[in-house]
């Protein structure tokens, strides 16, 4: 009989990512998807462990799970992801009831490791990496009526932030080949998909080498896969100020098809700050980047991350963070509360701030965050926007059908079938709509 397979995933879209890759795997093998833990004969969890909380809730959900294994003694539990490098073995002495622990680049060996399981060896890790194996079994499976797709251009990090913890958890920086990723795209292009979102802790870090020592960079990526006919948008996620070179910059005046809208995570304010987290560039050199985007681009927006707390931050700190915030009047942004990683070069601070002032800053700041946010939204009204058309609900006893704007807000409009995966003008004409905006095709 096929054995029933629940995944339960958290972290990034390179996490959701994978998971989508395991499904793809295990349906390829015979297994089924199942949304029901209850009933299924395989459990994997695929983790975060970005921030502390990220990888408490790991330990809350396995303990869930035991009850499920105590009545079903053939139950088979994976833990994977990032925790899954970060913490090893050291999750099956907490949770000996688990069967398999893999990384994010062992993937590809879940069936193997599946069959293995039985009663003589009821326990296997494997959470080795610097391998892009897992992608040569990302063959191209779209559901259709699907118009974005993700794609994933590169691994690992080698930046090193104080803070974080990914470099140690995805390991180093390996691109994937970049013909791989040219026929993926145009294979999905024939699929239908017509926006990819490129992927990547640090896309703008792609390299390869090619003939005679020649290298082919992020740039060159982005203009290949511009030229593919039916792909009309192309995202990525997430770049780094610190490598958005010029060359990049001027990307955005020879390649319409690249949105109007960036995610740029600055993470602080402050000088001081961001040399202690080891970012690579100072505050005017971030805004050099904006502003040179914006002589391109006059209406594009930007979004950004942002940790609040870090070890040494004073009042000052703050401030230039805020004020930062509001100079560049970011569009819908992200902010966290600093959390101590093990391993990271921060771990070893001092981090004198207490926790109840942390998070007033972080209260302020999220509040300011959402303040230009809703401002944002307020400037589209009556503005004229390009949709992708991804689908329809019905509202109102009406079908309606909609799509994402260029900064990633949906929009709902009467329109038809034949819109669905096109480009498509509307005049935003409410931006209270059930939450969402109401525009009129035109
Ligand atoms: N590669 C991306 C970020 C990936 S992690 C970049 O360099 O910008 C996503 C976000 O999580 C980061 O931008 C940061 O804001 C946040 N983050 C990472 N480590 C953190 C930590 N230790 N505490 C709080 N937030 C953290
Ligand atoms: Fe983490 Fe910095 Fe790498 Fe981003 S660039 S993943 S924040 S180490
Ligand atoms: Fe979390 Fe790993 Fe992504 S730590 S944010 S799942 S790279």
């Amino acid at each position: 009989m096929k054995k029933k397979v629940y995944i339960k995933t958290w972290g990034c879209q390179m996490n959701d990512h994978d998971s989508h890759l395991i499904q793809n795997i295990l349906i390829k093998e015979k297994y089924i998807i199942e949304i029901n833990p209850e009933i299924s004969d395989i459990l994997i969890l695929n983790t975060c462990s970005i921030r502390e909380k990220a990888q408490k809730k790991v330990f809350d959900q396995l303990g869930r799970w035991k009850k499920f294994k105590e009545k079903n003694k053939n139950l088979i539990i994976a833990v994977g992801g990032c925790l899954a490098t970060q913490e090893g073995i050291k999750i099956y002495n907490r949770a000996p009831f688990i069967n398999i622990i893999f990384g994010p680049q062992t993937i590809q060996k879940l069936p193997h490791l599946f069959k293995k399981i039985n009663k003589k060896k009821n326990f296997f890790i494997d959470i080795k990496l610097n391998s892009l194996e897992k992608f040569n079994l990302n063959f191209v499976k779209t559901p259709k009526k699907k118009y974005i797709e993700y794609v994933s251009i590169i691994e690992g990090c080698n930046q090193f932030c104080s803070f974080c913890i990914v470099p140690y958890t995805r390991g180093k920086e390996i691109s994937r080949p970049s013909n791989d990723i040219l026929n993926e795209i145009k294979k999905l292009s024939n699929h239908g998909i017509r926006e990819v979102i490129l992927l990547g802790q640090n896309v703008n870090a792609y390299y390869e080498k090619k003939k005679h020592n020649k290298i082919y960079d992020f740039c060159d990526l982005l203009t290949d896969i511009s030229k593919i006919k039916k792909i009309f948008r192309i995202r990525y996620i997430t770049s780094h100020p610190k490598k958005f070179h010029n060359k990049l910059i001027k990307l955005y005046q020879k390649i319409p098809k690249l949105v109007n809208f960036l995610h740029l995570p600055v993470q602080s304010g402050s000088d001081n700050i961001l040399k202690s987290m080891k970012r690579g560039y100072t505050i005017s050199q971030y805004e050099k980047i904006i502003s040179k985007l914006k002589k391109i681009r006059p209406n594009m927006t930007f979004s950004s991350d942002f940790i609040v707390g870090y070890p040494g931050e004073t009042e000052k700190d703050f401030k230039n963070t805020l004020d930062f915030i509001k100079k560049i009047n970011f569009d819908t942004s992200f902010s966290f509360l600093y959390s101590k990683r093990p391993k990271t070069k921060a771990a070893k601070l001092n981090d004198s701030i207490s926790l109840e002032k942390k998070k007033k800053r972080l209260q302020i700041l999220q509040k300011q965050i959402k303040l230009q946010a809703l401002q944002w939204r307020r400037r589209m009204l009556g503005t004229i926007q390009q949709i992708l058309v991804e689908g329809s609900n019905i509202l109102n006893n009406t079908i309606e059908f909609f799509g994402k704007t260029e900064n990633n807000r949906r929009v709902y409009f009467l329109g038809n079938e034949k819109h669905l995966g096109t480009l498509v003008n509307v005049k935003i004409i409410n931006i209270n709509y059930h939450s969402f905006l109401k525009g009129k095709l035109l």
